[in-house]
């Protein structure tokens, strides 16, 4: 056979791009993490929103400046002070603000809970 009918290459084409639609829509969605609790995904949430601009961890690249803050990678493997961390959270620091006006108690628990899925 010389070449594919063009009918088979038009569903050829059309799988591949609605393929690839359905990965990008999956990625945006960005909730599918099985290995996630439902209280770590909705910490997920708040830090990518109200953390990450001073939290992002450090990229490995030359041309990218380091993030303001201190990466908070690893920060629950050791023996981290969790009654500490919440307080950091709710009165801020010099350089933080403090989230005691912004978030419900219940939230600093998910952002807690996501920070410890941070190895
Ligand atoms: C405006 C930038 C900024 C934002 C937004 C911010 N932080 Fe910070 N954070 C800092 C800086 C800077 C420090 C280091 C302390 C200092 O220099 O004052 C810090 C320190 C911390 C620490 C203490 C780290 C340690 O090793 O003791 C924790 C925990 C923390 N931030 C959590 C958070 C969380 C959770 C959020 C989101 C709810 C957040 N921060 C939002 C800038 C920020």
């Amino acid at each position: 056979m010389k070449f594919i009918p063009s009918a088979t290459r038009f569903l050829v084409l059309f799988a591949l791009i609605a393929g690839s639609f359905s990965v990008q829509l999956h990625a945006q969605q960005g909730n599918s993490d099985p290995k996630m609790s439902q209280s770590e995904m909705e910490g997920k949430k708040l830090f990518i929103q109200r953390c990450s601009i001073c939290h992002l961890p450090r990229l490995n690249d030359p041309t990218v400046p380091d993030a303001f803050g201190p990466s908070l990678n690893g920060k629950f493997n050791g023996t981290a002070d969790e009654a500490r961390v919440r307080e950091v959270i709710m009165k801020g620091t010099p350089r933080m603000p403090g989230f005691q006006y912004s978030f419900q108690t219940s939230q600093v628990d998910q952002i807690i809970a996501f920070m410890k899925t941070l190895k």
